[in-house]
């Protein structure tokens, strides 16, 4: 016997992004700020200017990428059954990236399902992390491999609050930037190449630039079926880099400019590239004082660890590669000894 359920869905899960100094906002409902004590210690009161809510809780959790985990989700989740968090109730999240998908991810699954919103306070997080609805976290298997899509009810990116941000960081913003830029638009890319982002006003034209070239693939491919995974230049080298190096070495935006570079080597490698653009695309990157170099010390387990990555199958790996700035090529029809070449030429930098 065979029974059908009948589960056609219209969904509307559109929502704003703003940019702009936040203001007198009001949310008629039981509220958590999720943060933690970086981000609270420099702009909590900031925020509580400028925010107000029916009953308003903060929760603060460790700061760090190594925190981005299941103890860490589960902290989160506790509070809320402690504070009698409902259905209606809403989550908040106030900080960078980690912050972002953490408290997408407990929102996602508290109750089956919550409402939250992203206050991002890191250039990476406002230009990227925060916008898009990919949520989750790590576990020992890897980065961001537990997770779900779960978009928020609105974006605030407020620019004051990068004024506060390490210099390191700030580059980590930068490379995602740059990514934005090499997959999808190479007018921008050479806006980026003439101008100085460390100006505030340059600096808001390319937030605003690659937030709308990011709002504009995931309203194409909200699921990533296809050109969203282009978003990924870069990540597939990253992730195994970050892995490896235990979340210690490299900021996430600095493992992924180390693995845009690479990818560049496998793209020039297969003639997708010139070198001359791969040379634009580094010296972008050092001009921010982001790393492009790393010692790939075992070629045979970095390979493997590609597998790990969630564009991977069982047998197929999926590379994000350069076709010319402002154009990308999703293919799973590289050769491993290509690529085990590239990672060779890696070992000896
Ligand atoms: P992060 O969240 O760890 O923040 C970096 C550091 O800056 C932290 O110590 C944080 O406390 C501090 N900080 C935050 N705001 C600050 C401020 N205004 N002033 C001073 N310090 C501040 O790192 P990140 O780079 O923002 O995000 C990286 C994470 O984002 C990674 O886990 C990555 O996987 C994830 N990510 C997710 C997506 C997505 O689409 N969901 C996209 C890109 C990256
Ligand atoms: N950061 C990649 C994505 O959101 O798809």
């Amino acid at each position: 016997m065979v029974v059908d359920i009948a589960l056609k869905k219209v969904v509307d899960d559109s929502y704003k992004i703003t940019i702009d100094k936040l203001k007198d906002i009001h949310f008629d409902t039981k509220t958590a700020i999720i943060t933690n004590p970086t981000v609270a210690g420099f702009h909590l009161r900031y925020l509580l200017n400028a925010i107000s809510a029916k009953e308003l809780y903060v929760i603060t959790v460790p700061d760090g990428e190594e925190y981005k985990n299941q103890e860490t989700i589960d902290m989160i989740l506790e509070n809320l059954f402690n504070h009698r968090f409902n259905r209606n109730s809403l989550l908040i999240a106030f900080g960078g990236g980690v912050i972002g998908d953490m408290t997408g991810y407990a929102a996602s699954i508290y109750q089956r399902g919550i409402d939250f919103i992203q206050i991002p306070t890191t250039l990476l997080s406002q230009v990227d992390a925060s916008v898009g609805g990919k949520t989750g976290m790590n576990n020992t298997y890897g980065k961001n491999l537990v997770g779900a899509f779960h978009q928020p009810n609105a974006v605030y990116i407020d620019p004051y609050f990068l004024s506060t941000l390490p210099s390191r960081e700030f580059a980590a913003g930068i490379a995602e930037i740059v990514k934005m830029a090499v997959t999808f638009d190479d007018e921008f890319f050479s806006w980026l190449e003439e101008n100085d982002l460390n100006n505030t006003t340059l600096l808001a034209e390319a937030v605003k630039k690659s937030v709308e070239i990011k709002a504009d693939v995931v309203s194409k491919d909200e699921k990533e079926k296809g050109l969203r995974a282009a978003l990924n230049y870069g990540h597939t080298f990253a992730h195994v880099i970050e892995n490896e190096t235990e979340y210690k070495t490299y900021l996430h935006g600095e493992a992924v400019s180390i693995g845009m570079v690479m990818a560049n080597a496998l793209a020039l490698k297969l003639e997708l590239l010139t070198e001359h653009e791969a040379m634009r695309i580094k010296n972008i990157l050092l001009k921010y004082r982001l790393p492009v170099s790393y010692d790939v010390k075992d070629i045979e387990s970095f390979y493997e660890a590609f597998y790990l990555d969630k564009k991977s199958s069982d047998t197929m790996i999926t590379f994000i590669l350069p076709e010319h700035i402002g154009g990308v090529k999703i293919t799973d029809e590289v050769d491993s000894a290509v690529v085990k070449d590239v990672l060779r030429s890696f070992k000896a930098l």
